[in-house]
């Protein structure tokens, strides 16, 4: 999947920055997030372009989560503002966000542990009216994950982590979202397992025309997957290009697909915290 994706991608097929094109879902201006006295952005400016995977790399405590929850009304910025579908939806109510077509699957997989896997699905997909709708989406989504099909009736939390995983994009789809951000899907999951839940994702993209934000340390994944990519060390990007050239670039075979201890800026690579299930 990766090499199809690669070359077919929008972006790198026009060899342009996604900023170059008039269809922008979603555009961060100038974003600075923190926590109390810690800066966590530093003045992050990004675009994704409708219909494209953009990943955002970076090591852990980079900010990549805080992008994302920023982006999705969880924290409000302290300057900066950010667009979606034309509206500017700086620090605007988390629902309200999700309802103009935006969902976020957090870090760490979070799913309702007592609720069934059909309810979690049902959950995400709340505040939709049209149930035929809503039933359709949920037979397209079991046929991306038979998996959940064929536990549709368990408890959430007895499900495997890379299942979990499973079910909290289903859950995001089930909004019928324009644009999911996705935070680490990879985290904690085999190699086999991430590289099963990457081609569905690169699946929705195509067959729904889903748009994807991706964060993730692995860049390996996330630069086969996405179309267009940015490297953010220490709140600030350092680095953006087609996911081809990125792949590429010296600093980042060696930083994030390679063995070298220095970043993009002398960033020193910290232990990974992947956990095998
Ligand atoms: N709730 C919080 N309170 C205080 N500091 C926080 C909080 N969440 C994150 N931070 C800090 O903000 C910075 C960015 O964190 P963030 O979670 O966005 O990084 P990340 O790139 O997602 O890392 P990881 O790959 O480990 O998930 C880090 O220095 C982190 O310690
Ligand atoms: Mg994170």
């Amino acid at each position: 999947m990766s090499a199809e994706r690669t070359v077919s991608g929008s972006a790198q097929a026009q060899n342009v920055a996604p900023s170059a094109g008039g269809n922008t879902v979603l555009s961060l201006l100038n974003i600075e997030s923190a926590y109390g006295p810690i800066k966590a952005i530093r003045g992050v400016s990004l675009q994704v372009p409708r219909g494209q995977i953009v990943t955002v790399l970076g090591s852990n405590g980079a900010g990549k989560s805080t992008i994302l929850k920023t982006i999705s009304g969880i924290i409000d910025p302290r300057k900066g503002s950010v667009e979606f579908n034309g509206r500017d939806i700086t620090a605007k109510d988390p629902a309200f966000i999700v309802q103009q077509g935006l969902s976020h699957v957090p870090e760490g997989r979070e799913v309702f542990p007592l609720l069934s896997v059909r309810d979690n699905l049902l959950m995400g997909a709340y505040t939709r009216r049209n149930r035929d709708d809503v039933a359709r989406d949920m037979e397209q989504v079991y046929g991306y994950f038979p998996i959940l099909k064929e536990r549709f009736a368990q408890d959430a939390g007895l499900l495997s982590g890379g299942q979990q995983q499973m079910l909290a994009i289903s859950r995001a789809l089930m909004a019928a979202p324009d644009l999911i951000l996705l935070d680490e899907p990879s985290l904690g999951l085999s190699p086999k397992l991430t590289k099963e839940i990457f081609e569905i994702v690169v699946r929705i993209n195509r067959e729904r025309g889903t748009t994807i934000l991706l964060v993730e340390q692995n860049a390996n994944m996330a630069l086969n997957a996405a179309d267009f990519g940015y490297v953010l060390e220490n709140g600030r990007i350092v680095m953006e290009d087609t996911c081809a050239r990125l792949r590429e670039k010296e600093d980042i075979r060696e930083f994030y697909l390679g063995m070298k201890d220095a970043g993009v800026r002398g960033e020193r690579r910290w232990k990974k915290k992947k956990m095998w299930r």
